[in-house]
């Protein structure tokens, strides 16, 4: 039983436009509120062109950040990166198991996304943008209800309305098989046992040559090395961070491999790796199914 839904939330003016030279149409300082209160603390998904509208292409902060590029070369730091519609769907299946995906654009995200979407939060802009790229029109969806609406408040000198569409019917997500090659790791007892009885799915190593050549897909064979068990998980998603600092920061130890009990600290780390070598390249947090 998933625990999650899937939610669209973006502001579209009058003709349904959301944004043109890869930027939005306005500045809404309410509506971005709004935003930031929905989305923290939560798992967004974006389209590779949405990250690099951000200021900086920086991921958002309090966030875990999932961006879909078409090139397989494009992993960008801080964000799980994902290269194909298939690979995305069976990402934010398994974050659905825990908790709900934000879909935050950009138009060929939203609409891509949009038959297996639960809930839409709308901002409706009274005002023309003179946009290049648009979203759908949900009340011309037989499917999408509207459930709630606000009278409309003014952002600034620009009046908006924020509206909930519901998806009285929404597709379950395709899921295909994902091509990958097969790689063999090995791990100590604890993280070993943490990953077979289900609390570690995330395994984090140094994003060297060896790292560099892993892809989304890819079958993780590890051995234990105290024992020589064995088990194998598939990469859901590949995430160059910028220290294990934020690593540790950003997901519950247990995903890490950690009991209850233990302390963690990313100096743990290096145990495994000398300080000039993290240095050198950064780590590399692994998504695991
Ligand atoms: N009003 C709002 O609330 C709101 C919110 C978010 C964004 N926006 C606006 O929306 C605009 C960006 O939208 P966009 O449609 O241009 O970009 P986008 O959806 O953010 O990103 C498109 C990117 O995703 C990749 N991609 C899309 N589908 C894919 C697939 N099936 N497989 C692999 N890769 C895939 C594309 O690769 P390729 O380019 O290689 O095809 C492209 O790199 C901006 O103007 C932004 O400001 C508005």
């Amino acid at each position: 039983m998933k625990k999650g839904r899937i939610i669209e939330i973006l502001n579209a003016d009058c003709k349904y436009g959301i944004g043109k030279r890869n930027g939005l149409l306005f500045h809404l300082p309410k509506d971005m509120a709004f935003f930031r209160t929905q989305t923290s603390g939560h798992v967004v998904a974006m389209g590779e062109n949405t990250l690099l509208s951000f200021p900086g292409s920086k991921p958002l902060k309090n966030r875990t950040n999932i961006v879909l590029s078409m090139d397989k070369t494009h992993n960008h730091q801080n964000v799980i990166n994902v290269h194909t519609l298939p690979q995305f769907f069976r990402l934010i299946d398994k974050v659905l198991e825990n908790e709900d995906v934000y879909i935050i654009g950009g138009a060929s995200i939203y609409r891509q996304l949009l038959p297996y979407t639960n809930l839409v939060y709308l901002t409706k802009v009274h005002a023309d943008g003179g946009a290049e790229v648009f979203y759908e029109n949900l009340d011309e969806k037989d499917n999408f209800k509207l459930v709630h609406s606000e009278a409309p408040i003014m952002d600034g000198d620009i009046e908006i309305e924020f509206c909930t569409y519901e998806n009285v019917s929404p597709l379950p997500l395709p899921m295909e098989d994902i091509e990958g090659k097969d790689v063999e790791l090995t791990l100590f007892k604890g993280p070993f046992e943490a990953m077979k009885y289900g609390q570690k799915d995330i395994e984090m190593r140094l994003y060297d040559e060896k790292r560099r050549t892993l892809d989304v897909g890819d079958r993780l064979h590890f051995e234990n090395r105290e024992t020589g068990e064995r088990l194998s998980r598939t990469i859901l998603g590949l995430a160059p961070f910028d220290s294990f600092d934020t690593i540790y920061a950003s997901f519950p130890k247990e995903r890490l491999g950690y009991k209850k009990e233990e302390e963690a600290k990313p100096s743990d780390m290096e145990t495994y790796y000398s300080k000039d070598r993290i240095a050198q390249y950064g780590p590399l947090a692994i998504f695991l199914d």
